[in-house]
């Protein structure tokens, strides 16, 4: 062998044999405002095989299995996620010296992944940024000695299910209308947006057809609290105050976003623990609105009806306390019967489902086939909500968000557009300010509309209103056009009516019987039937 070949052969031996992982890693992952802490404690056997845990403010994963090859090393950890089931989670990496690129894979916390107990199917992915992608994480080595072993996890958390009702905020009368950053933005929200969104809301017309809340989603949060425990915005928020100021100052009202549990969805903080201060610190603001997310609080707490209840009586009672009216939106993916107590820890909303995303088969599923059967719990001042809208995002046609629309209204659903209101085409103006919809949504009646009829792909959907009339949609879900009909003894109506096409913005005239009327695929006709 000439010194050049073993000169080559020393360089490569290296990597022929497994290197040694053990010890403690540390990295950065998610956005700049949330520079999250990841910890990967490993410890290697003389086979290659690896034990240890992973931290992070989202969960802390015990490593089950786990192996060094060369420079890559693989691992599967237990993964505790909503309803305290447990996910099996694999991360890949590849070493080199003191640093580790780590993928992690992706948060399982958001809404409606995984079933928990009386859950729902329908769902997105959830998570920082634009949610459900696996992280590349850049880790150092902080430490080469075998890692402790975990404590063991606190035991969950249990609460007797709470016996008084939270006092009514007398808020919500009518389903809430506005605005939320999360549809479209995701962690991109900012004080800056959140004033352009004011300024758009205004001057596209949006407000004074009734979208008054301007609504930030998740990832406004510090990285810390203050030496007193104060929640803090991160720097894409520099003065909320001074924020809820010009919102005010446009004649519309600011929504704020977080969680019972210690982190929020996208991992940022949460609540817990922090209930009543959170709730002063939003009064003190001027906050209007509160999403509260579930989230992280399946880690600690024991996930059940009780507990969840109790845990959102808790702010609900601090939301009053603080002196403010605050909009309590309760978001936890239509879980555990929601319906049966949502209004009793002082809910004006509820979440039914795991997220909407933008597709006719999540907004089909979500409006047609969850919603049915909870007519019973809306009424003036607690609403059920199937998720906020996706109108305008691109990802349906305009005859889908039509019909997006029309269901949300005749369901009584609070509208929160999800949209870019500074960059909107006529199109989805119209359908987002069609104001004889919105009026069978804000219909004081408050009764929420359900599917009177249904043959195949086509259905029949109705809702009461307070002047005795009746909103009614013709929807055609299937794939090719179709002739929808609408028969008034389904609304219990007999002989003849007035009828009004509530898109079209038309009177139709007297109709005896019943309405047909031709529907194109995935499209819907909005009639009006007086009595
Ligand atoms: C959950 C909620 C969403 C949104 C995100 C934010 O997934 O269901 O509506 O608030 O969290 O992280």
């Amino acid at each position: 062998m000439t010194w050049f070949r073993l000169a080559i052969a020393l360089v490569l031996l290296p990597a022929a044999h497994p290197q040694n992982v053990t010890g403690r890693w540390t990295g950065s992952f998610s956005t700049a405002d949330n520079g999250l802490e990841i910890i990967v404690a490993l410890n290697q056997a003389a086979d290659g095989s690896i034990t240890g845990y992973v931290v992070s403010p989202r969960s802390t994963e015990t490593i089950t299995t786990g192996k060094v090859e060369g420079t890559n090393l693989t691992f599967e950890a237990d993964r505790p996620g909503r309803g305290g089931v447990v996910q099996k989670v694999t991360y890949t990496g590849t070493t080199e010296g003191g640093r580790m690129k780590l993928t992690v894979p992706p948060p399982n916390f958001g809404g409606g992944r995984g079933r928990g107990p009386g859950g729902s199917p329908a769902g997105g992915p959830p998570g920082a940024g634009r949610g459900g992608q696996p992280q590349i994480v850049e880790l150092s080595r902080v430490s080469n000695e075998a890692p402790a072993p975990l404590p063991p996890r606190p035991a969950p958390v249990s609460l007797p299910m709470p016996t008084a009702s939270v006092k009514a905020n007398g808020l919500a009368q009518t389903p809430p209308m506005g605005w939320n950053s999360w549809n479209k933005f995701r962690n991109q929200v900012s004080d800056k947006m959140i004033r352009e969104m004011a300024d758009a809301i205004v001057t596209s017309g949006m407000r004074d057809a009734g979208y008054i809340y301007v609504n930030i989603d998740d990832t406004w949060e510090a990285v810390a609290r203050d030496a007193n425990g104060n929640i803090l915005t991160n720097n894409k928020f520099p003065d909320m105050k001074a924020l809820a100021d010009y919102v005010h100052g446009k004649g519309l009202k600011l929504g704020i976003y977080s969680s019972p549990g210690p982190r929020t969805c996208a991992a940022y903080l949460g609540s817990y623990q922090h209930e009543e201060q959170d709730a002063k610190t939003y009064a003190a603001w001027g906050i209007d609105y509160l999403k509260y997310d579930w989230c992280s609080a399946s880690q600690v707490y024991d996930n059940t009806q009780a507990t969840m209840a109790a845990a959102y009586a808790r702010m609900g009672n601090a939301l009053v306390n603080s002196g403010r009216p605050i909009v309590f939106s309760l978001c936890q993916y239509g879980n555990l019967d929601v319906g049966e107590w949502g209004a009793k820890v002082g809910g004006n909303l509820w979440r039914t489902t795991g997220d909407i995303s933008d597709r006719w088969a999540s907004m089909e599923n979500i409006g047609f086939k969850l919603q049915p059967g909870r007519e019973k719990y809306a009424g003036p001042g607690h609403w059920n909500d199937p998720d906020m809208l996706e109108i305008g995002n691109g990802g349906m046609t305009d005859i889908e968000y039509q019909t997006h629309m029309s269901l949300w209204c005749l369901l009584a659903a609070p509208l929160l557009a999800g949209n870019d209101i500074r960059d909107m085409r006529p199109a989805i103006a119209d359908i987002l300010m069609n104001k004889e919809s919105i009026a069978v949504d804000q219909d004081k009646l408050g009764k929420q509309g359900m599917r009177v009829s249904q043959d195949g792909s086509v259905e029949v959907w109705s809702s009461a209103l307070a002047d005795g009339g009746y909103a009614v949609g013709l929807f055609n879900r299937g794939e090719a056009p179709a002739k929808v009909t609408a028969r008034w003894s389904d609304l219990g109506l007999t002989g003849s009516h007035q009828v009004r096409d509530l898109w079209k913005h038309a009177d139709i005239g007297k109709v005896s019987g019943e309405y047909s009327a031709e529907v194109p695929s995935h499209g819907v006709v909005m009639i009006k039937v007086a009595n």
